[in-house]
């Protein structure tokens, strides 16, 4: 059995790209699969693993938050507070204002210059970033169970269409140029997030239906922000150098050194992020690959999500779109999401995809006969992306107040 699924999660990492290098494991990823109940090994003398890190800071603060009523008026207030260099909105509680003021600011260890060509790549990346962050990311998460069953059992999950915009807006956020400086967004958008991630922590354990399929008590650890964050940003690298996407290491260092300091921003301790991409991928495929399942509140999620996209016209079938994703996260995990067969669709995705980069890239000189469908298709993504699943320009993340009914 055990050596059945070190098997299974092998070839699906390779299929994912995700199979690492040798590099350092770190002592909580190399207890076992991740998970909460592991003690980090003997490495972690220096203080607890990740998985039994949530976020001192942030908390407490949402339990006074959110028992004392005071949520409502904190969405309120801080609905216009979008550019990084916004002050601190009016009408906060004292002790909310004074964390914000606290937190809303980059690491010292913040590089400027490589957060400026980290916005750079990801203009000149945005086709295949639309692409993989959308279908293959997001996707992904819904095989993630305790991503999945949190996402599914929280109020957002009830409104997907909802979630899905305020999930593009961090990605949104985070992507554009200058996204980290005093005019761009990102550090507003992500310690908006830190808060709800907070208030989902209190709220959660008090579902009973996400009590009664759970295998954790509080969600959310330091080391689930981790796999979350292999599941967007090293996947994505790992499928970037795969498709041989012209990517040269000084964009990689950047493009890294943005997901370092963007799950920071969420609260995840220095010493916990990895520091390079070999130790990213080693990371990834300790403690990501293995836990990859389906569960039923993910099969509901990735029906939500597909059927979603099915309503702007992508230019292609649902079979087209079930392949697509079928291509970028393996037939495993399409299998388990019982995406439809489309066999005719996956012969085209498999050669069409493959011609249709060469030629953007200036690699072939043959314009493919599928290139207008894929441009097509791409532009329908990015439209869903860019308007932000059509909620408009601002910032609309909320902090959650309860639970999905049933
Ligand atoms: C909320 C991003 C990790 C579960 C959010 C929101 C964003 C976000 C932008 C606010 C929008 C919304 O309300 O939907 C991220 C990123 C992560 C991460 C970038 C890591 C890199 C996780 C993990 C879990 C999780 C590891 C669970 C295991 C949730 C839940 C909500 C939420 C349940 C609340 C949805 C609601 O309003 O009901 N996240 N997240 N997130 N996230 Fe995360």
């Amino acid at each position: 059995m055990e050596n059945l699924s070190r098997r299974r999660a092998l070839t699906l990492g390779v299929a994912l790209g995700l199979v690492g290098a040798a590099a350092p494991v770190p002592a909580w990823a190399s207890a076992g699969t991740a998970g909460a109940g592991k003690l980090a090994g003997a490495g972690a003398a220096a203080g607890p693993g990740p998985e039994w890190i949530w976020d001192e800071a942030a908390d407490p603060l949402m339990v006074r938050m959110i028992e004392g009523g005071h949520v409502p008026a904190i969405n309120r207030a801080w609905e216009g507070w979008v550019n990084n260099n916004d002050p601190i909105p009016g009408g906060l509680p004292s002790d909310f204002a004074a964390y914000l003021t606290q937190v809303n600011r980059l690491p010292s260890w913040a590089d400027q210059a490589k957060l400026q060509r980290a916005g750079d790549f990801n203009r000149r990346r945005d086709t295949y970033l639309f692409m993989l962050y959308g279908l293959g990311s997001g996707i992904m998460s819904t095989v993630i169970p305790r991503e999945a069953k949190s996402v599914y059992w929280s109020a957002g999950g009830a409104d997907m269409q909802d979630r899905a915009a305020k999930t593009f807006t961090f990605g949104y956020d985070l992507s554009q140029l200058g996204a980290f400086k005093p005019t761009g967004q990102f550090v507003v958008t992500a310690n908006k997030t830190r808060v709800v991630h907070a208030a989902v922590r209190h709220l959660l354990p008090q579902s009973p239906h996400w009590k009664a399929v759970a295998d954790e008590s509080i969600p959310i650890s330091a080391a689930d922000i981790l796999v979350t964050f292999h599941s967007l940003g090293t996947y994505v690298h790992q499928k970037l150098l795969e498709w041989r996407i012209p990517y040269p290491a000084a964009d990689q260092e950047a493009f890294l050194h943005m997901w370092q300091v963007a799950i920071h921003l969420l609260g995840v301790p220095y010493e916990h992020i990895p520091k390079t991409w070999a130790e990213a991928r080693a990371q990834s495929q300790q403690v990501l690959t293995p836990i990859l399942t389906p569960s039923t509140e993910g099969i509901a999620l990735a029906e939500d999500l597909l059927g979603l996209t099915a309503q702007i016209d992508l230019g292609v079938t649902r079979g087209f779109l079930n392949e697509f994703v079928r291509y970028v996260l393996s037939d495993q995990v399409g299998d388990w999401l019982g995406l439809r067969r489309d066999y005719a669709a996956a012969a085209l995705v498999r050669t069409a995809w493959p011609a249709f980069i060469l030629f953007r890239e200036g690699l072939s000189p043959v314009m493919p006969g599928t290139f207008y469908m894929f441009d097509q298709f791409i532009r329908a993504i990015a439209m869903l992306f860019l308007n932000k699943g059509s909620s408009g320009t601002t910032t609309p993340i909320t902090i959650p107040t309860g639970n999905r009914a049933g």
